[in-house]
């Protein structure tokens, strides 16, 4: 099996670039409705608005792969009208925003586990995604009901059911092609808004070198002059995957 597209482990990116790929866990919903005195699911609301606006501005700059946690496995824990509002909101929001995003040439894919999920939802999904798939703008991922550990076991279970001889003995490159984001460079830049300086079991393979980004600003109030910030911030980083500084600017890339 050939791994088409070289990991970010062993090619450094023009830092100058604008992130190919970015990964952000759109945290903080709750806090900034509770600051407003709100119930919690407004803040998710207004979340959807900041998700838009992010995703204009990656239009705009250029950037490739936007991948968003949208719901996370251990998010099935919370109270049960919260869980049952994101649903319904995540529902409502695509069947509203796919139109659009099919004009707007962006292919969308969701990631995780969709068992749990009504048969509703896993249609609109389905169908978002059959709709955008020949589109080659920005690619944006939602990940729901998604965990990277569950994304690992899943990439392994599927990989021997289709090699059982595997067992004995595989590589990475074997595995890459059953995880989620096979098809995708590994994100350049992972931003967290809420305060919080964890990833929460977001795609766990792939952030192995990604610049890690994190910011107090609330989700609902993250916007494309936030996300200039973070690129700034990504492009005066030095990217070395285990080299050394010298190696690095004497662009020494074996
Ligand atoms: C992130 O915001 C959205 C989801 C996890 C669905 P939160 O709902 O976690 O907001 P805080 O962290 O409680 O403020
Ligand atoms: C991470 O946010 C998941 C999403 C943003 C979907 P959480 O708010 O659930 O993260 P923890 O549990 O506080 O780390
Ligand atoms: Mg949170």
């Amino acid at each position: 099996m050939s791994n088409l597209i070289p990991s970010s482990t062993r090619t450094i990116p023009d830092i100058a670039a604008v992130p190919r790929h970015i990964a952000v866990i759109m945290d903080g919903n709750g806090r900034w409705a509770k600051q407003r005195f709100l119930p919690r699911v407004m803040g998710h609301k207004q979340g959807v608005e900041s998700l838009r606006k992010v995703v204009k501005a990656c239009r705009e700059i250029g950037v490739e792969y936007l991948t968003v946690f949208a719901f996370s496995s251990e998010n099935w824990r919370r109270p049960e009208e919260e869980v049952s509002f994101l649903m319904s909101l995540f529902m409502k929001a695509l069947e509203r925003e796919v139109t659009k995003m099919h004009k707007n040439n962006i292919r969308l894919k969701i990631i995780g586990d969709r068992s749990r999920f009504s048969d509703q939802l896993k249609q609109s999904m389905q169908d978002a995604e059959t709709l955008t798939a020949h589109n080659d703008g920005l690619t944006l991922t939602i990940a729901a009901n998604y965990g990277g550990r569950w994304d690992f076991m899943n990439a392994v279970q599927c990989m021997l059911r289709d090699y059982p001889q595997l067992v004995q003995n595989f590589t990475e490159a074997d595995l890459q092609p059953y995880l989620s984001m096979s098809d995708a460079p590994e994100p350049d830049l992972f931003i967290r808004t809420g305060g919080e300086q964890r990833v929460s079991n977001f795609m766990l393979w792939q952030l192995a070198y990604t610049e890690l980004y994190f910011t107090d600003t609330l989700w609902p109030a993250f916007d494309g002059k936030e996300l200039t910030k973070a690129i700034s911030s990504y492009q005066s980083r030095e990217r070395r995957f285990g080299r050394t500084s010298e190696q690095v600017q004497g662009k020494a890339n074996a």
